[in-house]
């Protein structure tokens, strides 16, 4: 009998793919993040059947190492993604994302009188979990922000 599972989107032979990223957040990461500014194949798929009713976005990345500061700014914004090395096409390391104490240098204070928008500075969030998500702490102006009020190119 024909095999007739097979991958929505091809298979990469080294690099990193960021899987379970929520429906719809994969190209915000990418811009975010400067993914695409090489000269690499990056794929991207977007409203991935996952389960039995969710969706997901998977980014796959060839000829890429993801940086500790990377992989936390990964987390503030997709917190269940899970990252995969691949080596060879082969799965050689799996790992959920871990949410960082704080993130600097990721998207500007929503708070337009926030004195890091005023200075050169960059911002600065303490994150703290919060109920099923998170919240982020600006260092400077202290307000509290949900993930969706953060995210500014959504
Ligand atoms: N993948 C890939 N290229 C490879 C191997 C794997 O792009 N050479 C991708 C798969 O498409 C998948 C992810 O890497 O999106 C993880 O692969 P694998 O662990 O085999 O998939 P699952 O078991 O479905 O992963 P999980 O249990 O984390 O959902
Ligand atoms: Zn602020």
């Amino acid at each position: 009998m024909l095999m007739t599972k097979t991958l929505a989107v091809s298979a990469i032979k080294n690099g990193v793919v960021i899987d379970h990223i929520p429906a719809g957040q994969a190209l915000y990461l990418v811009r975010l993040l400067k993914l695409s500014d090489r000269n690499k194949q990056v794929t991207l798929a977007i409203n991935l059947k996952s389960g039995s009713k969710g969706y997901k976005d998977i980014v796959k990345l060839e000829e890429y190492r993801l940086t500790a500061d990377e992989c936390a700014k990964i987390a503030v914004i997709c917190p269940n993604a899970t990252l995969n090395t691949i080596e060879n096409y082969e799965v050689t390391d799996k790992s959920k994302v871990v949410l960082p104490d704080r993130i600097d240098d990721i998207f500007p204070c929503p708070n337009d009188k926030c004195i890091s928008n005023h200075e050169p500075m960059s911002a600065s969030f303490l994150i703290q979990e919060y109920r099923q998500g998170i919240r982020l702490r600006c260092h400077y102006c202290n307000k509290c922000f949900s993930q969706e009020d953060a995210l500014p190119l959504r």
